[in-house]
């Protein structure tokens, strides 16, 4: 079939994004699912830091690439040989699939599945298909979703269902910025009542790992930014006290559990040098290979504390996406807080560029509906925004 969707097609693009234009519209051509994939029309497509990664090629990928990894559609047709996921269902793409039979499938979690992995590096499906294509050159897959478009093929280990009660924005930012940021404190960070957390870096992920904190009673949240919007609705959505990365250091202020999400060495610096004696460092950002942070093991060891890295904030996506959607349900996780902007497709490098700036939360591309051709199918619920 043909859809729409971002392409990338060179890394590194000189800044502002508006003007260089690294991510274009394109029709495309999308192939049928295969014994295992699933055909999703997608809804809403939230715009995460480690696209720009992508763009800016701090995290090169092949190209050309069809952008997008935090997102959620409607299931149009599934593959023969799927039989745990119906059409009509509402899905939460996950980026990093899971195979679920490698020993790291079998870590809970802790480590990233290895074909999945290596299929995401490689632009692939996780099989090893490409399902997309521009006349007669492949577009390669980005971390197995592709949501910048206005369907994607996906394998089913790529999803997770969830009910229509979850509207689509929601269900899209569970799939990144909450899997990681609220992974980060419950799975990684193992989050105790009466403990003092601090989030360095409040973009979508981290600010979902503050809503994740506060969720937790008697816990005391600390949110740090080098951007004082976002400290300012940090406040708002209940942070008990914020700070900028200079002032937290000097404040003397520390915690048990330290969260780091920007992705830049010196915020991972910043984070260690506010955790506790005996606390927990838990780090997901995703900095350039060569940004290297200075750590003292004297007070690592004199302090007992400990450094986790975590990808996905160690969660099983399967296993997780339920938790936060139930604390979603009552009341406890106000998801859609983290939406700041909704867009379209063509308004993505400029939504690259304030993401580069630290102005955004999560913007978030939202696709209108069918006109009722595409799939006949009846569940088809209302979501779309308009824009
Ligand atoms: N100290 C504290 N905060 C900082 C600093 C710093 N030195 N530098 C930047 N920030 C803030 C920015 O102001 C912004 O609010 O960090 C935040 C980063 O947010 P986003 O760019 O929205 O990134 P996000 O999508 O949340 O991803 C965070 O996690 O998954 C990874 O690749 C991703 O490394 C990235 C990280
Ligand atoms: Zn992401």
């Amino acid at each position: 079939m043909r859809i729409r969707g971002a392409v990338l097609s060179a890394l590194g693009a000189a800044r502002p994004y508006s003007e260089s234009r690294p991510v274009r519209t394109r029709e495309l051509e999308l192939d049928e699912p295969g014994e295992h994939e699933l055909l999703v029309r997608i809804e809403a497509a939230g715009v995460c830091h480690s696209d720009l990664s992508v763009v800016s090629g701090v995290r090169p990928r092949p190209v050309p690439m069809l952008l997008g990894h935090e997102a959620a559609g409607i299931v149009e047709r599934i593959g023969s040989g799927v039989s745990d996921v119906a059409v009509g269902e509402r899905v939460v793409m996950s980026f990093l699939p899971r195979c679920e039979a490698c020993a790291s499938c079998a870590s809970q979690g802790r480590t990233p599945c290895e074909p999945g992995s290596v299929a995401n590096a490689e632009g692939r499906l996780l099989e090893g298909a490409y399902r997309l294509h521009d006349g007669e050159h492949v577009v390669h897959h980005h971390l197995g979703v592709s949501g910048f478009a206005d369907h994607a093929v996906v394998d089913r280990r790529s999803v997770v269902p969830v009910a229509h009660d979850v509207p689509a924005e929601v269900a899209a930012l569970m799939g990144c910025a909450v899997l990681t940021g609220g992974g980060a404190v419950l799975n990684a960070g193992q989050v105790r009542s009466g403990e003092t957390v601090i989030v360095v870096g409040l973009g979508g992920v981290g600010m979902a790992a503050l809503l994740v904190a506060l969720a937790h009673d008697g816990v005391r949240v600390i949110g740090v930014d080098a951007n004082r919007d976002k400290l300012r609705l940090a406040t708002t959505l209940g942070a008990h006290e914020v700070f900028t990365p200079e002032d937290v250091v000097t404040s003397g202020v520390k915690a048990d559990l330290v969260v780091e999400a920007v992705g830049r060495a010196v915020a991972f610096e910043t984070a260690l040098n506010v955790t506790a004696p005996g606390g927990r460092t838990v780090t997901v950002g995703l900095p350039a290979p060569d940004d290297l942070a200075s750590v003292s093991p004297l007070r690592l060891v004199a302090e007992g504390r400990t450094i986790i890295g975590s990808y996905l904030g160690g969660c099983v996506p399967a296993r997780d996406v339920p938790i936060f959607v139930d604390l979603w349900r009552r009341g406890r996780l106000p998801v859609e807080r983290l939406v700041s902007a909704r867009i379209g497709l063509d308004d993505l490098n400029a939504a690259f560029d304030a993401l580069a700036d630290g102005a955004a939360l999560r913007q978030v591309i939202v696709f209108d509906e069918p006109s009722g051709d595409s799939s006949g199918d009846p569940h088809l619920e209302t979501s779309s925004k308009g824009r």
